[in-house]
C-alpha cells in the first residue's frame, strides 16, 4: 500500500467519524433525526418560527421573515428542516419554505454548451472573460441565480456562463430513447469499446435508438431488437420531425418517459396493478383506484403521513386503461377541440396514467379536482414540498410547458422512485430535463 493511498484511508476514517460525532452530539435521543444532506438555500414562503427542535413542541428561538434566506442542512421524515441560521442551528416547518433559485447550491449537474459561450467573472455580460468554451463542452454547474446565470467549475477555476446557452446533459442512466443518426459507416459492438465483438455495421445516415451513453462517450443502441455499443464519435442526434414518435423500449421501468415524444407499445397493460389503500374523491371501486404496486404502496404512505401533518387528501384518478383514455381525450376533442385538448389531456398512448405510476390528487373537501385552483392550496404547497420522499414529484410543472409540452398540473403526481424524484425536485427540473432528451412542443 502507498503512503498516499493510507493518508487516504486515515482520512476518510477522520471524516467518517467526525460526522458520527456531529450526529452524536447534534441530536439527543428523544428528538426525532434529521438527516444531513448536502446544504441547499431555501427562502421562507412566511413569517417562520424557527424552534429548537423539529416539532411545534420545541421552543422558538427566533421567527424569520417572509423572504428570509435559509440554509438548510438536513430533514426529518416529517418534513421539518434542519437550518443554521446566524452561525446558530435551529428547525423550521417545511411547510412555510421554498428551494430558493440561488447560487449558493452545492449540488453539481453536468450541462453542455450550445454554442460557444463566454465564461465570466461574474453573473453579467458586465463582468470579465475569463474563457471562450467550444459549443459541445461539459460545464459542471454548481449554482444558479434569479437571472438565469450560472456558476460553473471550469478545470478547477469558478467562472459565470449565462444559462441561455447551455442545457442539462443527458445523465448516463438514462432509460429514455433519444434518435441519433450515423455520420459514417459504424461498428456496432457487443461492449462498449473496440475491444468488444463487432456484430453489425452500419451505413452512414442509419437511424440508431440509443438507450443509454456511459462516461466515455460509448452509446447503447437498439438495433432490430438486439442491444449493441456504437461509439458516439460518429453519430449525432437526429432532428426528429414532430411526427417521429418513440415506442418506449422498456414501459415498465419505474422512471420511465412517457410524453408527447414516447409513447407507450400497443396493448400496453402494467402487470402489477392493484388497488390502492387510500380514500378517493369518489366511492366506486373501479379502475381509476389502481396503480401499480410500488406506486400504490408509496402513495399510501404519502397520504398516511400528510395526514398526521393536517394535510388531507383524496385521490382523483389513478390508472386508466388505454380505452379510457381513447374515451377521455375524444371527450375533450369534442368539448374544446383538439388543439386546446392536447394542452392539457394526453393522447391516448402517451398518458401516463396509462402506466399505472400516476395519479391526480386533490385536497380533502374534493373541490378543485384536477383544476387549476387546486394551485396555491395548502395541499398543493404540501405536495410541492414533500413529494419526493415517497418518490414522487410533480410532472408538468409552472414554467415547464414548452418542455413538458402540458399545462401547470399541480395535481399530477408521477412516481419515479425516491432518488430520481429528489433530484428532479430538488433542481427544479422536469422528466425530460433529468432525461435530456428533447423539449416537446404543442
Ligand atoms: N393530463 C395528463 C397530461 C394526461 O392526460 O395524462
Ligand atoms: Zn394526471
Amino acid at each position: 500500500m502507498t503512503k498516499l493511498t493510507l493518508n487516504k484511508r486515515l482520512l476518510a476514517t477522520g471524516f467518517a467519524f467526525i460526522i458520527l460525532c456531529a450526529g452524536l452530539i447534534g441530536f439527543s435521543p428523544s428528538k426525532p433525526s434529521v438527516a444531513n444532506a448536502a446544504t441547499v438555500t431555501y427562502t421562507a414562503t412566511a413569517n417562520l418560527n424557527v424552534r429548537t427542535g423539529p416539532s411545534t413542541a420545541n421552543k422558538i428561538i427566533a421567527t424569520v421573515k417572509q423572504g428570509t434566506k435559509l440554509t438548510v442542512t438536513g430533514k426529518n421524515e416529517n418534513g421539518w428542516l434542519k437550518v443554521s441560521l446566524n452561525g446558530q442551528t435551529g428547525y423550521v416547518s417545511g411547510q412555510y419554505v421554498k428551494i430558493s433559485n440561488s447560487s449558493s447550491s452545492t449540488a453539481t449537474v453536468t450541462y453542455t454548451a450550445t454554442a460557444n459561450l463566454n465564461v465570466r467573472t461574474g453573473p453579467s455580460t458586465a463582468n470579465k472573460i475569463i474563457a471562450t468554451v467550444k459549443q459541445g463542452t461539459k460545464l459542471t454547474v454548481t449554482g444558479k441565480n434569479e437571472n438565469g446565470w450560472l456558476k460553473v467549475s471550469l478545470n478547477g477555476q469558478t467562472g459565470y456562463v449565462s444559462g441561455q446557452y447551455v442545457k442539462v446533459s443527458n445523465p448516463s442512466s438514462s432509460t429514455a430513447t433519444v434518435t441519433y443518426t450515423a455520420t459514417a459507416n459504424l461498428n456496432v459492438r457487443t461492449g462498449p469499446s473496440t475491444a468488444n465483438k463487432i456484430i453489425a455495421t452500419v451505413k452512414q445516415g442509419t437511424k440508431l435508438t440509443v438507450t443509454g451513453k456511459n462516461e466515455n462517450g460509448w452509446l447503447k443502441v437498439s438495433l432490430n431488437g438486439q442491444t449493441g455499443y456504437v461509439s458516439s464519435q460518429y453519430v449525432k442526434v437526429s432532428n426528429p420531425s414532430s411526427d417521429d414518435i418513440q415506442v418506449v423500449a422498456k414501459p415498465e421501468s419505474i422512471p420511465v418517459l412517457v410524453n408527447k415524444k414516447n409513447k407507450l407499445p400497443e396493448n400496453y397493460v402494467p402487470k402489477d396493478l392493484v388497488y390502492t389503500s387510500i380514500p378517493f374523491t369518489f366511492k366506486e371501486k373501479t379502475e381509476k383506484r389502481k396503480m401499480r404496486s410500488e406506486a400504490a404502496a408509496a402513495i399510501s404512505k404519502l397520504f398516511a403521513e400528510s395526514k398526521k401533518q393536517g394535510v388531507s387528501l383524496l385521490g382523483v384518478s389513478a390508472y386508466r386503461s388505454h380505452a379510457t383514455q381513447v374515451a377521455l381525450f375524444d371527450y375533450y376533442v369534442k368539448r374544446d377541440g383538439y388543439a386546446k385538448a392536447i394542452t392539457y389531456s394526453a393522447l391516448p398512448g402517451t398518458s401516463e396514467h396509462e402506466t399505472g405510476l400516476a395519479i391526480d390528487v386533490t385536497g380533502g373537501n374534493g373541490k378543485c379536482a384536477a383544476q387549476d385552483c387546486f394551485g396555491g392550496t395548502k395541499e398543493a404547497k404540501w405536495l410541492q414540498a414533500h413529494a419526493d420522499d415517497y418518490g414522487f414529484i410533480i410532472r408538468y410543472p409552472k414554467g415547464k410547458e414548452s418542455v413538458t409540452g402540458y399545462k401547470y398540473e399541480p395535481w399530477h403526481l408521477r412516481y419515479v422512485g425516491k432518488a430520481i424524484a429528489q433530484t428532479i425536485m430538488s433542481q427544479g427540473l422536469t422528466l425530460e430535463e433529468y432525461y435530456y432528451t428533447r423539449a416537446v412542443q404543442n
